[in-house]
């Protein structure tokens, strides 16, 4: 039995379309042996609890508001690194020591650094709503539509890679475009986006598990 845990901090849907690949058998022999969140007011954690899933919260805040020597820059870093270091030997505690087989970042707000991606090499994916190199960080989907509005791009897309240090620039596993049309509202983009998703994230579970 392959073991996935998965990142969340938000609604959560994509983590529900992996609950029901594993249950519906298109991730056959795999399930979701954790779900982690970074915020307590994540549905995603109500959607784990309904299928019997460990939760897991591990708020950056109390990293934040430690005391320390002073508050520059790198003191944020340093406080974002201990985060990090701490939530990858928590989910390894959770775990019970069992290594996982993937670790999916899916709607994960937060930049994991080396300090967690060293701990699990080669094993964190992410699910990242715009093409390679055209969107990065956050609001991918609003940059997009507004770009489009702009007449800069044609469309748009959604892609699942590798994690690495720099924000959703690791290796791409699997990628799709996504058209934009003349009359999409943000909700008409978000909607076409998210429902791409839910079918992307798993092919590209299922490819980086060497289902296909
Ligand atoms: C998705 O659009 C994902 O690509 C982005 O955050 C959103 C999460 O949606 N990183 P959900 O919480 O899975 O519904």
């Amino acid at each position: 039995m392959r073991k996935i845990v998965v990142l969340v901090s938000g609604n959560g849907s994509n983590l529900q379309a992996i609950i029901d690949a594993c249950e519906h058998q298109s991730l056959e022999n795999t399930r979701v042996a954790l779900v982690v969140s970074n915020r307590k007011a994540a549905y995603a954690l109500e959607r784990a609890q309904l299928a019997n899933i460990p939760t897991l919260y591990f708020p950056l805040q109390p990293f934040l508001t430690a005391p320390s020597d002073d508050n520059n820059a790198k003191a944020v870093h340093n406080k974002r690194a201990r985060y990090d270091a701490a939530l990858a030997d928590a989910i390894k505690s959770a775990l019970s020591g069992i290594e996982p087989d993937l670790i999916v970042l899916a709607g994960w707000m937060h930049i994991l650094t080396a300090e967690f991606l060293n701990k699990f090499p080669d094993k964190v994916i992410n699910l990242h709503p715009a093409l390679p190199g055209a969107f990065d960080g956050a609001n991918a989907i609003t940059r997009a539509l507004e770009a489009f509005k702009r007449n800069e791009i044609k469309h748009t897309g959604v892609m699942v890679h590798y994690v690495i240090p720099a924000v959703d620039r690791g290796k791409v596993i699997v990628i799709t475009k996504v058209p934009i049309n003349q009359k999409d509202t943000l909700a008409d983009l978000e909607l076409r986006i998210h429902n791409v998703e839910h079918t992307l994230l798993i092919d590209g579970i299922r490819l980086v598990l060497g289902y296909c």
